[in-house]
């Protein structure tokens, strides 16, 4: 055994005294340390005495030093708490000031607006469209560009404050008729037409599909004569591959035979204005938001066209 300490070893090459230790042929040489380093290390030494003094430090049986400065986490957090409300309430009050258009042009107010909105659609939204808005079966997929009413701004803010077929004075009201049950065509006849409906998607039902006089005669005042749909009536578009109720034949007959009558709930006196202009502007934003006047902003009742009763 070799004692460390008392072994006076020079390193050949370096000139410097080594420690003794020795790792595989590798021997420490023993350097002082740095002079910068200690400097450092003063200096750290200082400064956290006096950090001691000014911040809470060592542990008391009563808690802990309270320090000379009475910084404590939870006076922190209430002077943070009260700079994000003074934001807040800043941009609420030129949100509240602000149009619908003015928000659309002013990026702050804005992301202000879609922040709000997206917190104020998982509160009051997301149980019937989903926590993004993708909907479901009866509940409309808010996120893709094809819209029943309209998805320009002032569109959806009329969705919004009125709701569809929902118990308020101004709310969009027109309705697929239940063409079996009120006896409006026979079951052979729903049958046909629903025939024809389903092969419109995919283009394989033509003018001479026997369904299509039918439809001529009792869909097209509402879906229009190809079957685009009609955003006046909520008459949703029957040639694209977007379902509201579902693609099946089944499905198809079902709708035609009792009708189909999705409610939205209103919303104008249950949610401040505000929160509706943010749910308004969140909505659009979603992907499918369109630009440009609304398509029935002058009033908000257009004549419903009678399915030939
Ligand atoms: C009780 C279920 C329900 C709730 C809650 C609900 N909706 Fe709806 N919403 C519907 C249904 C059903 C429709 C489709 C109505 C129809 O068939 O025309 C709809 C339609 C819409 C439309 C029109 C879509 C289009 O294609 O034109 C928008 C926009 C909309 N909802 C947004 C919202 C927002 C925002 C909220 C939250 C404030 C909300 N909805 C809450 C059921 C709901
Ligand atoms: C008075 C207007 C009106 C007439 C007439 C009408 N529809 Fe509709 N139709 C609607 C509305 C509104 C909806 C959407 C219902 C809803 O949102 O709950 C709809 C929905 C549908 C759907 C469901 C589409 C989907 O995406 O799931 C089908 C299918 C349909 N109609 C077929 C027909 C056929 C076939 C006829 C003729 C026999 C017809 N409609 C006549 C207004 C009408």
């Amino acid at each position: 055994m070799t004692d460390h300490h008392n072994h006076q070893e020079i390193d050949e090459i370096s000139g410097v005294e080594t420690t003794g230790h020795e790792w595989d042929g590798l021997k420490e040489l023993n350097n002082p340390a740095p002079r910068w380093w200690l400097w450092v290390f003063y200096v750290c030494v200082i400064w956290s005495v006096g950090y001691w003094i000014i911040y809470p430090a060592w542990p008391t049986f009563g808690g802990a030093t309270k320090g000379t400065a009475g910084w404590t986490q939870f006076t922190k957090l209430e002077r943070e708490q009260a700079e994000i409300a003074a934001r807040q309430t800043q941009y609420l009050g030129r949100f509240h000031e602000a149009s619908l258009e003015d928000i659309m042009n002013d990026p702050e107010l804005y992301s202000f607006a879609t922040a709000g909105g997206a917190s104020a659609f998982k509160d009051n939204c997301a149980t019937c469209h989903g926590t993004g808005g993708a909907g479901g079966k009866g509940y409309p997929n808010l996120n893709d560009d094809e819209w029943l009413w309209g998805g320009r701004i002032e569109d959806i803010y009329q969705t919004l404050l009125y709701g569809i077929r929902a118990p308020h004075d101004d709310t969009r009201i027109s309705q697929m008729p239940a063409f079996g049950r009120d006896g409006l065509l026979t079951r052979a006849q729903v049958m046909t037409v629903a025939d024809y409906v389903s092969g419109l998607a995919s283009a394989s039902s033509g003018n001479d599909h026997p369904g299509y006089t039918i439809f001529q005669e009792k869909c097209a005042s509402c879906h229009g004569p190809e079957g685009k749909g009609n955003r006046d009536f909520g008459a949703p578009n029957l040639t694209d591959a977007i379902w509201l109720y579902g693609e099946s034949k089944d499905v198809i007959f079902r709708t035609v035979y009792d009708g189909r009558a999705g409610v939205m709930p209103y919303w104008k006196g249950r949610l401040d204005d505000d929160t509706l202009r943010q749910l308004t502007i969140y909505v659009h934003s979603l992907g499918g938001g369109e630009a440009g006047e609304s398509v029935n902003d002058s009033d908000f009742g257009p004549t419903i066209p009678d399915a030939g009763q």
